[in-house]
């Protein structure tokens, strides 16, 4: 498939996704996210990618849903269409890593698709928000569900009711953000924590990820259960005798399934 609102590039094992609207900031319409649907499906299901980057640009990561195409739309259209879920949930789905490199504006869908991602690492300029308030709106893909997650009600509920934007560092403080690097840095230091997940053992990353989101759609005991379940299927990997033996014998890890 050819791209027109995205690039799509391989480095090695690891997928790299960038957003390509720079005359609208990134602002996600439809023939974005259908572009995007169709990278992650691709990436997925290539055996050789063991993690995925989804980037914008130096001013915008992506600063909303494209306001000017949905600005028209009825009742009946959003409706019948399951607008927006059913085109941008593909990235929740994927049981690869996903990491966000945010740098500019992440606003709106943008900051909602940003937290789709497994974690996002921020250039020091980078700004989320939920503006949606101030178009008459709420946020539509997770924006009151997982920013709550992330930050908590507190700040949930500023960011939302008066959609004022939160900077790299209040981000990283309140935990939407894993790290903030210089802008300059944050391709080098994204693509470095990419590969390093990408050289592991691709049974045990997987599951990994599929354990932390089991913590928040479950109790904490059942949380526990699964994790202990899933941690004791990993001793059926060559990769757990391989990781384990490398660690005994004093060399590098030579892991099979990546
Ligand atoms: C469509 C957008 C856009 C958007 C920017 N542009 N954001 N177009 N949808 N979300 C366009 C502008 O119209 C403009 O086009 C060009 O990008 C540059 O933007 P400027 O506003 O001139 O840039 P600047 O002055 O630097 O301001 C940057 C900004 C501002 C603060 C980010 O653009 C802004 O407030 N954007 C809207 C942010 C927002 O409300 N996002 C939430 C969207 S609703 P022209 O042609 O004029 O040069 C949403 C709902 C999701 O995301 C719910 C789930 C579906």
């Amino acid at each position: 498939m050819s791209y027109e609102a995205i690039l799509v590039v391989r480095e090695d094992a690891v997928g790299i996704i960038t957003l390509n609207r720079p005359q609208a900031l990134n602002a996600l319409n439809s023939q974005l996210m259908d572009e995007l649907t169709a990278a992650v499906d691709a990436f997925e299901a290539d055996d050789g990618i063991g993690c995925i980057i989804i980037t914008g640009s130096e001013k915008a990561f992506a600063a909303g849903a494209d306001i000017k195409e949905m600005k028209s739309k009825s009742y009946m259209d959003v409706y019948k269409e399951d607008f927006i879920t059913a085109k941008w949930e593909r990235v929740t789905r994927t049981r690869k890593p996903v990491i966000a490199a945010v740098a500019g504006f992440a606003l709106g869908g943008g900051c909602e698709l940003a937290m789709m991602c497994d974690f996002i690492i921020a250039a020091d300029n980078a700004k989320f928000g939920q503006p949606e308030i101030k178009l008459g709106v709420i946020p539509g893909a997770g924006g009151t569900q997982r920013l709550t997650r992330f930050v908590g009600k507190a700040k949930a509920m500023d960011m939302c009711l008066t959609g004022r934007m939160m900077d790299a560092a209040e981000a990283e403080r309140s935990g939407l953000v894993s790290r903030v690097v210089p802008l300059a840095d944050l391709m080098t230091v994204t693509r470095e924590a990419a590969k390093s997940i990408a050289a592991l053992s691709r049974p045990a990353v997987m599951i990994c990820k599929e354990s932390i989101n089991r913590s928040y759609e479950t109790t904490l005991a059942e949380g526990i259960r699964f994790e202990r379940r899933v941690f004791h299927s990993l001793f059926a990997t060559e990769d757990q005798k391989e990781g384990m033996s490398a660690f005994a014998d004093k060399r590098p890890a030579e892991f099979k399934h990546r």
